[in-house]
């Protein structure tokens, strides 16, 4: 039987200084893939609204779409802690609206924790949450669901707030907390001065543990990249190259082959 990754898995990862790994996925392939080679943590990504239903943003996505590709997922994980990620207007109305909806997650969807974007301000969510016992990830710095409010994807610098806003997650009950597209030195002194793991995207080295959507390091997408992003495989360059020989031989009729008839 294998030993599920949790809260206190991922406490004592930071404890012994083992850097934790984690990945977004949306299908049974990919994080049946991601489980069986070692992935601490796999997140159901609002950014599934980009990389699979193609959206310029994430604000789009539905409870409904989450809980769909959470199942799918937990349904594919033996190890990996499964996160279900909050989407946007799902717990920005109100504590007991946040409530309710993480809860799906877990009773629904079998994920075992929740992440929602916001620092200091969504306090009172984390805190309703953490007591209703239900594990949160909170999520600080570039939080895409506030793209227009940001004025775009922009890395975030405010040192200060930045500190109040990691200090008042892990003060509310969170029990890790994802820095994302923020300068390397300040995720640095985030991860020197909490006792929740730190997950970093585009937050530099330091942080207790990384993670990157899976389309990104995998190469699938053909557009940008952010430059935080290293792409680990060409997926979308060798799909591409099949794609293109299965019409090939199609169009000159060298498939099916008689191996391939019954
Ligand atoms: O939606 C997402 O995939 C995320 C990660 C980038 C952390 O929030």
């Amino acid at each position: 039987m294998i030993a599920k990754v949790t809260t206190s898995t991922l406490a004592k990862m930071k404890k012994d200084g083992v850097k934790i790994t984690a990945m977004t996925a949306y299908d049974a392939p990919f994080a049946a893939m991601f489980d069986e080679s070692g992935i601490d943590m796999i997140l159901i990504g609002d950014s599934l609204g980009m990389v699979v239903q193609g959206g310029s943003s994430t604000l789009h996505v539905t409870m409904e779409e989450m809980l769909y590709h959470t199942k799918i997922v937990a349904g594919a994980c033996k190890r990996s802690m499964v996160i279900g990620d909050m989407p946007f207007m799902s717990y920005q109305v109100s504590v007991a609206d946040a409530v309710k909806n993480a809860g799906r997650f877990l009773k629904e969807a079998g994920a075992s924790a929740v992440k929602l974007e916001g620092g200091a301000a969504v306090c009172d969510r984390i805190r309703a949450m953490a007591q209703a016992g239900i594990p949160v990830q909170a999520h600080i710095g570039l939080t895409p669901q506030s793209v227009h409010q940001m004025g775009g994807f922009k890395v975030q610098r405010d040192e200060e707030r930045l500190m109040n806003d990691a200090r008042a997650v892990e003060e509310a009950g969170a029990f890790s907390v994802v820095l994302e597209g923020i300068p390397a030195h300040i995720a640095k002194s985030i991860t020197q001065a909490l006792r929740i793991p730190t997950i970093g995207i585009g937050a530099g080295p330091e942080c207790d543990g990384q993670i990157l959507v899976m389309h990104d390091m995998l190469g699938i997408n053909a557009g940008h990249v952010p430059k935080f992003v290293k792409k680990y495989a060409h997926l979308g360059e060798e799909a591409r190259k099949g794609i293109k020989a299965f019409i090939t031989e199609v169009q000159s009729g060298d498939f099916p082959s008689s191996e391939h008839c019954y």
